[in-house]
């Protein structure tokens, strides 16, 4: 096989050699010491970008919902989130662990938002007996809803009623800025009403490493001493942070491109007869398998040079990204086509 397509995830992209460039001709410092030069420009332009005061530079989503949680709480409280949400869901418990709350988990809706009535429900006063409610966390795109772009007033109403409840709201955003290209409006419209942000620099904008979690001057004060806490605080991390820094300014703005890619590859699969996939609004597709296995079929992709992922029974996901062509969904759909073919036969 000459090139495989790979379709597993976003986070499988490899850095571009402008990128490269610019990570080799970083300037640097310790940041521990707040010293880095380039990671204090990442920051200053992640919290611009996101609409915060301040930002963080964290080594992967998942130690900044960790961190966020961390910084929003205290052992014995309670968070909301949902039943599909990747803190959930991917984050082995974590929050849980770690952070020592109890993790309520409400039924995401199928376009990733929940239902405010069950927040106002589930929602708890601390006293003598139950734990306080004292965070909410939101997903946004939504990975097992198949990259969904919660809609802005669903937002609003979520993050509203969080707050009337004396709640915190922290939004996963690790594909916020895919969001924000499908609602075509800036990531900082999406984040408005969330007390705090994170977002993966290392997914849909093709850096090899790194994410950064924003809020307020206060609560990012505390978020760094919980990331040194955790043994994330990293020295001449400048040579990353530039990474960073390119993504923002060159790979935000070419997001929509894997979206119309997505949409084509779940057209293609949809014609083929034995798989049901959603309408992506953003780079995630998410297919039902309606005829045959699902690990069969991912065999048989593989063996035909694409790969994609099992998303629980009878359910495949594959992600467009910045590495994967239009011609290359052409040719992945030319690929599985072969593949459910010599099935049929
Ligand atoms: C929605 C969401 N949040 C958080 C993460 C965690 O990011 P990381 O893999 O950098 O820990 C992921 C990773 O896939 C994700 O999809």
């Amino acid at each position: 096989m000459t090139n495989v397509i790979d379709l597993r995830s976003d986070t499988v992209s490899k850095p571009s050699d402008a990128m490269r460039q610019a990570m080799a001709t970083a300037e640097v410092g310790d940041d521990v010491f707040g010293d880095d030069p380039t990671v204090n420009r990442l920051e200053a332009r992640a919290a611009e970008m996101t609409g915060k005061e301040a930002a963080l530079y964290v080594p992967s989503g998942t130690m900044g919902n960790l961190i966020a949680v961390l910084t929003h709480t205290k052992p014995g409280d309670e968070i909301l989130l949902g039943d599909q949400s990747h803190i959930f869901q991917y984050e082995l418990g974590g929050a849980a662990r770690l952070a020592g709350v109890i993790t309520r988990t409400l039924t995401n809706r199928p376009d990733g938002t929940l239902d405010t009535g069950e927040i106002r429900a589930a929602a708890r006063t601390e006293n003598l007996h139950s734990p306080g409610s004292k965070l909410l966390c939101i997903e946004n795109t939504h990975n097992r809803c198949g990259g969904a772009a919660l809609p802005l007033d669903a937002m609003d109403e979520l993050t509203s009623t969080a707050h009337s409840l004396g709640m915190a709201v922290h939004l996963d955003g690790a594909r916020v800025f895919n969001s924000g290209a499908a609602l075509n409006v800036p990531v900082s419209r999406v984040a408005r009403h969330c007390d705090s942000v994170s977002f993966c620099l290392s997914k849909g904008l093709g850096c090899p490493v790194g994410s950064v979690l924003c809020g307020s001057k206060q609560f990012i004060e505390s978020a760094r001493r919980n990331r040194k806490m955790l043994g994330g605080g990293m020295r001449q991390v400048g040579i990353l942070a530039a990474a960073g820094l390119f993504a923002l300014e060159h790979n935000v703005a070419r997001l929509s491109e894997d979206h119309a890619n997505a949409a084509m590859l779940a057209d293609g699969l949809r014609e083929l007869g034995a798989f049901r996939p959603n309408t992506p609004q953003t780079n995630i597709v998410v297919a039902d398998v309606i005829r045959g296995d699902v690990d069969d079929w991912l065999r048989s992709f593989a063996a035909a040079g694409v790969l994609a992922v099992g998303f629980g029974p009878q359910r495949m996901r594959l992600v467009t990204h910045i590495n994967i062509s239009r011609t290359d969904v052409d040719e992945a759909l030319r690929r599985i086509q072969g593949a459910v073919g010599a099935v049929a036969v």
